[in-house]
């Protein structure tokens, strides 16, 4: 799909991988609502976007894991630009790093990096298949390919997201529905780095577990590659190419990658403490 003239949500867009994402959909000449918890740092993305493309960008302050907060930036679009054709399903959390993670914590993360995914697709999908078209981008991780040392809730409800995304595009392609799975590796955004900043041994070793396994994009080339991949409907976006062949070592022998994974994390809480 072409993002030229078309309308589109980009959730998180405050900022990282979000608003980079907004800033290149609109220099493909997209229109785009800038939605996030941080209203100001929305609203900075859309000043941005609109002072090199003016009228391309509006801003919300949102909880997008919200079913109400959703449809409202899905009025909001349809009210300023027209009917939604791309979903960025973007915003996420890292979360508590082990098995302390209570409820309240496990029921954060599934809601902003699972939830919110669902949700939006209920909201959308029924409307794309009537109009035959429409466009859903989630953001996972190589995390929800791989895992995430030092996270479960990240681990997990990345995986899941990935999971949601296949179903999705299994279910939906033959309605005239596009569906993305963006799985970079690090990039060099605040969430990448909130676990080393957290001080936690677990949360170092995080970071450093992305870090340390390849290069360190900026969310400017990611958001080209993201661009790309919805120019040619491809489902996996990998921006880190290395992913492709971790993931094939992890299904060619499973008890080999594990092993692998415990060195590793050994290594990196060696180095910690
Ligand atoms: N940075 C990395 O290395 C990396 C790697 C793989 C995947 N990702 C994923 O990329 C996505 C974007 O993260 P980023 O790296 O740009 O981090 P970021 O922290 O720069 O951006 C995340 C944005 O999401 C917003 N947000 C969080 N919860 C929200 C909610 N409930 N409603 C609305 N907005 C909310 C935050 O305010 C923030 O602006 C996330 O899903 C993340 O898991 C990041």
């Amino acid at each position: 799909m072409k993002a030229t003239g078309r309308v589109a949500i980009v959730t998180g867009g405050g900022g990282g991988i979000g608003g980079a994402i907004a800033e290149e959909l609109a220099t493909h000449g997209a229109r785009v609502v800038v939605a996030d918890l941080d209203a100001d740092a929305a609203q900075a993305v859309t000043d941005r976007i609109n002072a090199a493309s003016p009228g391309s960008a509006v801003a919300a302050g949102a909880d997008v894991s919200d079913t109400a907060a959703i449809g409202d930036l899905i009025a909001l679009a349809q009210q300023r630009f027209g009917p939604v054709n791309l979903y960025f399903a973007n915003a996420g959390v890292l979360g508590v790093p082990g098995l302390e993670a209570g409820e309240a914590d496990w029921d954060r993360v599934i809601d902003v990096n699972l939830r919110a995914h669902i949700r939006a697709a209920q909201l959308l999908i029924p409307d794309w298949v009537e109009r035959g078209e429409g466009y859903f981008i989630s953001t996972a991780s190589a995390a929800g390919l791989l895992t995430q040392i030092g996270s479960a809730t990240y681990a997990v409800t990345k995986h899941a997201a990935v999971g949601f995304a296949e179903w999705l595009a299994i279910s939906y392609r033959d309605s005239g529905v596009r569906v993305s799975c963006l799985c970079p590796m690090g990039v060099n955004t605040e969430l990448l780095y909130g676990g080393e900043k957290s001080g936690d041994p677990r949360g170092v070793a995080a970071t450093r577990a992305v870090t340390s396994a390849g290069v360190v994009l900026e969310p400017a080339q990611v958001a080209r590659d993201v661009l790309a991949a919805i120019d040619e409907e491809r489902f996996l976006i990998l921006p880190h190419a290395a992913v492709a062949d971790m993931f094939r070592q992890k299904a060619a022998d499973y008890d080999r990658w594990l092993r692998g994974m415990r060195r590793y994390q050994a290594s990196l809480l060696d180095d910690i403490r």
